[in-house]
């Protein structure tokens, strides 16, 4: 599947390098609170198309960039994910940690600028990824979702009492949540992930098997 029609004029498709300035603005728009090494840069999105060019993805209304998300492959055995940040993990942004030969997808970020939310991007972005992973012969998805709604509860709960109660649906996280509601299976909270305070800097990682089916 080389594009996806979301059927509401909304198109995801493979990056092109001259998408590569959009995608910076939007990373700005959607993480204002991460660090600037955190963000990925035009010159970045740019490399990816060297390093791993079937993995990237824009959603497009018409020709405007409205969302988009970075993947590499990466070697993982399906449960046990060693500490890491997210700086280290995606290679300080330019994917030098893409591993050809990984048998996981790992979804660095999903983005969607703010006007264009629950319009079903995040979803199209994620089962673009799972036909990839069908494709490539991969065991499925990996993320590390950020707990954006943890600063609505940090006077009262930790960051790992927050993790619980979202993974057990108790709390409704507006990131995890909805990678739940995709058929995300959350594994375990990784703290420290990456320097976001509205997250207490912490990561949710999420497996998706490559058989599991999003509607
Ligand atoms: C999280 C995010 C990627 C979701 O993108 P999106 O395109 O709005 O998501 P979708 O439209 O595909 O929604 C998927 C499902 O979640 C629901 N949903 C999405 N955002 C929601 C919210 N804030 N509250 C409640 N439900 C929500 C949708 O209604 C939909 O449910 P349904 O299919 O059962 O009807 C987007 O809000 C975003 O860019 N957030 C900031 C950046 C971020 O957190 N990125 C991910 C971590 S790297």
């Amino acid at each position: 599947m080389s594009s996806l029609s979301l059927g509401n004029g909304l198109v995801i498709s493979h990056t092109e390098a001259h998408h590569a300035e959009a995608l910076e603005a939007l990373q700005r728009l959607v993480f204002p609170h991460l660090a600037d090494q955190e963000i990925l840069h035009a010159d970045q999105y740019r490399h990816h198309l060297k390093v791993f060019p079937e993995g990237q993805f824009v959603a497009l209304d018409g020709e405007k960039v409205v969302g988009g998300t970075t993947t590499m492959r990466y070697r993982f055995d399906g449960s046990h994910m060693p500490a890491h940040t997210f700086y280290d993990i995606m290679g300080g942004g330019w994917l030098s940690t893409h591993q050809p030969d990984g048998n996981w997808l790992y979804g660095l970020d999903v983005s969607v600028h703010p006007d264009y939310r629950k319009r079903g991007i995040a979803r199209g972005f994620y089962r673009i990824r799972q036909e990839l992973c069908r494709q490539l012969g991969l065991q499925g998805q990996i993320i590390v979702g950020m707990l954006n709604g943890y600063h609505r509860y940090r006077q009262e709960l930790s960051v790992e009492e927050y993790f619980e109660q979202v993974k057990s649906g108790k709390l409704f996280d507006p990131t995890v949540s909805v990678q739940q509601r995709i058929g995300f299976q959350v594994v375990s909270l990784i703290n420290n992930y990456l320097h976001d305070e509205t997250c207490g800097n912490a990561g949710a990682l999420l497996v998706l098997p490559a058989a599991k089916d999003i509607a």
